[in-house]
């Protein structure tokens, strides 16, 4: 039995890899994500049958395994119309989460996915919910390398053509609307990948880091849940209860998270969230250039209340001027080359270690010296998705921890940008981020975070005010944008309050569903037509 502060050994052969590894860390910086209808269930469990003898799992490769790094990675999921065709008796849809079944359409109050990101608005391939059954992500170190897992990924379709079918109408740059996959890449500048996204800032930096992943256990600093900081722990930071990222562990509140039936159908696996934003870039930089002359610190120090992140990645709550994140990313590039050119031995083990100790202010903070938002604002979008224990105000904690509830809130965030920016001042276009959320349960993770804390901020004290970059701001009648951001004083009579207002919906949506995504057992369970709930 799993007690708190117990470890948990996982069968990383059995899970995909997805789930364990963002795969845009190691390099992989070419994606395709290609959807499938199933129209007669014996072709469709053949298909899963061979996709499951293909799908790349969690099991660790590289330095000190037997595992070679593939060329490309190929992951599947299933949506819950995709598992009825695949024959799976009612007796187990039925147990499968209410959520998960209704879908992100039918969700799309509670999201947000109204106006200009309603489904009408969606690429044509997302607007006929109950024809997407099966989704296949491929991530590649190369543009070749997608081409070869898309070739096989082609040929089984054709083999299985009596009952599978891959569906076309994503929109791509040149304006077509019917391509039978969505390509996402990393933003390059000067011809290499960076993990930059199209508004300018570092992305996928902060990820969750729970118990069994423990190939980098340095990434418990800031990837796992703030603790009461006694001295047993590392640092006040422990990894997160396995059961909030996967089906058949305990989770925070050491129980085991809602599962379908029968057990090894949910073990190893969990649901994901798939989200295509659009990303109005001419708007988002002409309000930063309107506003910033209006903000002390001017336009760079706005978008970095915007975030919680100056562009460069630094939090604000540690580097609170731009002169400061600055320093700290020369420093960081220095220690960096430092270890590139330390010949192998104890002086490379010392740059290395010194550099591991940089890397972790990236994520290793919280908002304990910085409650009421002088640092970072309240409401910025990194303290909004993840309030790191700040939620529980004073010292007299209700929980355990300060960030209880926090943590009962965290999602594995994946997924890459698509398209390119041709005019920074226009917002038409392909361009966006193709957002996917990773989870044991969506209602209390993703969707609690999009609709209490994204698009409302009563939790944060804010009133009615959302996210200032993914908030879904309305109009006003005069045509305005109607979001509003709060960025809190300086304490002691220093800067006062600044408020923004009339923000326009940066990010729209243009797509997306639920999914679930079945560990290697379930593919194998569900492609042989051997899932009995009985
Ligand atoms: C186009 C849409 C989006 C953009 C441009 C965006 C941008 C960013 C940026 C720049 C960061 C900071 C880098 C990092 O910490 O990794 C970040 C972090 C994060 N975002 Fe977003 N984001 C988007 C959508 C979303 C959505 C839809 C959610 C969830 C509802 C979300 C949740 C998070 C979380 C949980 C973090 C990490 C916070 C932390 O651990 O400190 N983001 N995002």
């Amino acid at each position: 039995m799993s007690t708190p502060g117990s470890p948990v050994t996982l069968d990383l052969h059995d899970i995909q890899g997805n789930i364990v590894k963002a795969y845009s860390r190691y390099d992989y910086s070419h994606a395709r994500y290609v959807l499938f209808e199933i129209t007669d269930g014996q072709a469709g469990r053949g298909f899963i049958a061979t996709l499951a003898e293909r799908v790349t799992t969690s099991a660790p490769w590289g330095r000190g395994s037997t595992e070679e790094r593939p060329e490309s990675t190929l992951n599947v999921a299933l949506t819950f119309a995709g598992l009825r065709m695949l024959g799976l008796p009612q007796a187990s849809l039925l147990t499968f989460s209410p959520e998960f079944a209704t879908g992100m359409r039918g969700r799309g109050a509670i999201l947000g996915d109204d106006g200009p990101s309603g489904p009408e608005r969606w690429d044509p391939v997302w607007r006929k919910p109950h024809r997407i059954h099966v989704l296949i992500t491929i991530n590649g170190v190369s543009r070749d390398a997608i081409e070869t897992a898309y070739a096989f990924v082609t040929d089984i379709t054709g083999r299985y053509r009596a009952g599978v079918r891959c569906l076309t109408g994503h929109r791509d740059p040149e304006g077509r609307n019917d391509m039978p996959y969505q390509a996402a890449s990393a933003i390059e500048i000067d011809g290499k990948p960076t993990p930059k996204e199209h508004f300018g800032y570092t992305d996928g930096i902060g990820n969750p880091y729970f118990k069994g992943t423990g190939e980098h256990p340095e990434n418990v600093l800031g990837g796992g849940k703030v603790t009461r900081r006694d001295a047993t722990t590392r640092a006040g930071w422990e990894p997160l209860e396995t059961g909030e990222f996967l089906l058949g562990y305990k989770d925070e509140a050491q129980e085991f998270p809602e599962a379908p039936m029968p057990p090894l159908l949910g073990r190893n696996g969990t649901y994901m969230v798939y989200r295509k934003l659009h990303q109005n870039v001419g708007s988002f930089n002409r309000y930063l250039d309107a506003v910033g002359t209006e903000y002390p610190g001017g336009k760079e120090a706005l978008a970095a209340k915007f975030a919680g992140r100056w562009r460069n990645g630094a939090p604000v709550t540690t580097f609170p001027t731009e002169a400061e994140a600055e320093a700290f990313a020369q420093q960081w590039m220095a220690a960096k080359l430092k270890i590139q050119q330390t010949p192998k031995g104890p002086a490379r083990e010392e740059a290395k270690a010194a550099f591991a100790q940089l890397n972790a202010k990236f994520v290793a903070f919280d908002y304990s010296k910085d409650l009421p938002g002088a640092g970072c604002p309240v409401g910025a979008h990194i303290r909004r998705t993840n309030p790191r224990g700040s939620l529980e105000f004073g010292e007299a904690f209700a929980f355990d921890t300060r960030g209880a509830l926090t943590n009962r809130r965290r999602i594995l965030r994946r997924g890459l940008p698509y398209g390119s920016v041709v005019d920074p001042q226009d917002d038409t276009g392909e361009h966006g981020i193709v957002f996917m959320a990773l989870g044991a349960n969506i209602r209390r993770q993703f969707e609690f975070v999009q609709q209490q804390w994204v698009n409302y901020g009563n939790d944060f004290r804010l009133g009615n005010d959302r996210d200032p970059i993914i908030g879904n701001h309305g109009t006003t009648p005069e045509g305005k944008g109607d979001g509003r951001m709060t960025i809190e004083a300086e304490p002691g009579g220093g800067r006062p309050p600044f408020l923004c207002g009339g923000m326009p919906r940066f990010v729209e949506t243009r797509g997306g569903e639920y999914f679930f995504v079945p560990s290697i057992t379930a593919l194998r369970l569900i492609g042989e037509g051997m899932v009995d709930p009985t």
